[in-house]
């Protein structure tokens, strides 16, 4: 069994309650600056990194790609593959880094992630899905969980989804998430999956009736917390919000805390972006750019008096040469101003 240093360290231990409310992978969006970010506004959420492929960790050593921060915590490495060897091997090596999860990619449909033979192509085989849970949950000691949709292509969700969720439970998966509509592995672009397939939540419901003990989170098209919580009332054991999540994050994390886990109070973007300097700071120092930590907030005051300069002050100033933490303080005086207008 691989060892979980950092998670030891953070003392996080009960992953399935935080999966009441995730943050979903976001390739290019959810690296460890959006992810430090999200971690101020809520405490509790379950963040997921970007998808890193199996084969990039093993066959490629690219272990930087696992870099986190400890307060991260609990933070779930979604992985990418098809290989159960590669991936309990990639799984392992997670679980060493300290992610307090490990995630199975089955809904990516981007061409990329076809040719590799993963992602959601893995719908139409579940029999070699259950073989990756297998082979990740006999090697590490941390969750294994996958992320699936409800079917591709011409596959009929209400018989592939049972059969599917049947076969991953059996080989020791707990937890899934369901983004709630078809890929079509043809003919639609990765961000047209994302909205042209019509969502069906009361099949997602249906599911959690079929499978009580597994426990299921309901993906797409979820814009608002409360939106969220009447998913959780109505008995799904978690939501987890993509898009809305990194375009409002406050919106959608804020209020997470006390709402959906009962804990803490309300969090305040304008504080956040007061305990982000030093992760600013200390992220600069050691050679990043501005704009790289700055392009995950500018959704942060979406919808209150001071967005669009908030946005337009980061996007035009981050760019450029010696760019620093004090531009993001001189943003949020001027959000200040606007909000005391
Ligand atoms: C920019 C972007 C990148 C994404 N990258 C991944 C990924 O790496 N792995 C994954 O499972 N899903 C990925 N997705 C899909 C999301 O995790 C999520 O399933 C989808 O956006 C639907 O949720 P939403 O409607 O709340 O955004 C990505 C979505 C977006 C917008």
């Amino acid at each position: 069994m691989a060892n979980s240093k950092n998670r030891e360290r953070s003392g996080f231990s009960d992953v399935q309650r935080s999966a009441r409310l995730s943050v979903a992978p976001m390739m290019d969006w959810t690296d460890r600056h959006c992810r430090y970010l999200h971690r101020l506004l809520s405490r509790e959420t379950l963040l997921y990194t970007e998808m890193v492929t199996a084969p990039a960790l093993v066959r490629g050593g690219a272990l930087h790609l696992l870099e986190f921060n400890a307060e991260e915590h609990p933070v779930a490495l979604q992985l990418g593959g098809s290989d159960p060897g590669e991936l309990a091997e990639a799984a392992r090596l997670g679980a060493e880094a300290g992610y307090d999860e490990i995630n199975l990619n089955c809904g990516c449909p981007s061409d990329r992630v076809q040719s590799g033979a993963f992602g959601a192509v893995l719908m139409q085989t579940p029999e070699l899905v259950a073989d990756c849970v297998a082979a990740m949950r006999e090697t590490v000691d941390v969750e294994v969980t996958v992320k699936c949709r409800i079917g591709v292509d011409e596959q009929e969700p209400e018989e592939v989804l049972p059969e599917f969720l049947e076969k991953i439970r059996a080989a020791g998966c707990g937890r899934v998430t369901i983004h709630a509509r078809k890929a079509w592995l043809q003919g639609l672009s990765p961000k047209e999956n994302r909205d042209v397939p019509p969502l069906d939540y009361e099949l997602v419901h249906r599911m959690k009736a079929a499978f009580p003990d597994l426990h299921v989170s309901l993906n797409g098209g979820i814009a608002t917390l409360a939106e969220a919580k009447a998913h959780l009332d109505r008995g799904l054991d978690g939501v987890m919000v993509g898009r809305a999540a990194y375009h409002q994050p406050a919106d959608v994390l804020c209020a997470a805390d006390p709402e959906i886990y009962g804990t803490g109070s309300v969090s305040d973007p304008a504080e956040s972006v007061r305990q982000m300097l030093p992760y600013i700071e200390a992220r600069l120092s050691e050679g990043a750019r501005l704009n790289q930590i700055t392009r995950h907030m500018l959704g942060l005051f979406a919808g209150k008096p001071g967005a669009r300069q908030w946005r337009r002050m980061l996007s035009e100033g981050a760019c450029r040469a010696g760019a620093g933490p004090e531009l993001v303080e001189e943003a949020l005086v001027q959000v200040g101003k606007r909000a005391a207008a």
